[in-house]
């Protein structure tokens, strides 16, 4: 049996990820590809639980190396128990962020040396790679602006990586840019501050080639 593809969604705050990886879905369903979704941190019990130390806020929140381990640790557990048997099996896998975040977030918003990042996450992936990322890059401004606005909706507040100051979130962009930059056949930058439906069309063109 053939091994399934692993595509990721990568983005800032608010860049829309969670309606695309819907569609995606729908997408690789429609054509009887088995397409499990997972996100990170969290798509096991332990990694869930993880993501609740990583995201609240509380006395004696992580440091940054602890916030580190604590990610790859979450990410260790679900290659294993999730990502690897779901690719193995032959299906697809859809993950709402995975080490290109580590990249951005740990090692240019944090400022973690990126060296010691390849080395722990490789260890923790036991060396999976995404196929596909999507990068889904939106200004800071129309990120803010989406975010007040879920925040209303459902009544809930920022997290510790939201409440970064903007320099942070700027970095983070940075970062993610510069990913792209060196691996630009794997991943692909996708304007997201365009409405929906456009956001698809555009992952939609560079899906299409790896399912025919
Ligand atoms: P989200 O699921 O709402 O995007 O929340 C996950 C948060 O964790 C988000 O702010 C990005 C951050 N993150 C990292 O800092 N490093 C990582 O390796 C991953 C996977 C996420």
């Amino acid at each position: 049996m053939a091994r399934g593809k692993f595509i990721t969604l990568e983005g800032g705050e608010a860049a829309g990820k969670s309606t695309q990886i819907a569609r995606i879905k729908a997408a690789l369903e429609a054509r009887g590809i088995e397409t499990v979704v997972t996100r990170e941190p969290g798509g096991t019990r332990l990694a869930e639980l993880i993501r609740g130390l990583l995201k609240d806020e509380y006395e004696d929140a992580p440091c940054d190396r602890a916030e580190l381990l604590l990610f790859l640790a979450a990410r260790a557990q679900l290659v294993k128990n999730v990502i690897k048997p779901a690719l193995d099996a032959g299906k697809w896998v859809v993950s709402d962020r995975f080490s290109d975040s580590t990249f951005a977030y740990q090692g240019y918003g944090r400022g973690l040396p990126l060296d010691a990042i390849e080395t722990a996450n490789s260890f923790a992936c036991d060396g999976l790679k995404p196929d596909i990322t999507f990068w889904l890059d939106v200004s800071p401004e129309t990120a803010l602006k989406r975010r007040l606005g879920r925040e209303a909706a459902t009544n809930t507040g920022a997290d510790r990586f939201e409440r970064e100051q903007a320099a942070f979130h700027e970095r983070l962009r940075a970062g993610f840019a510069a990913l792209h930059a060196a691996e630009p056949g794997r991943i692909a930058r996708i304007d997201a501050n365009a409405a929906p439906d456009d956001v698809w069309e555009e992952i939609w063109t560079h899906l299409k080639p790896i399912l025919s």
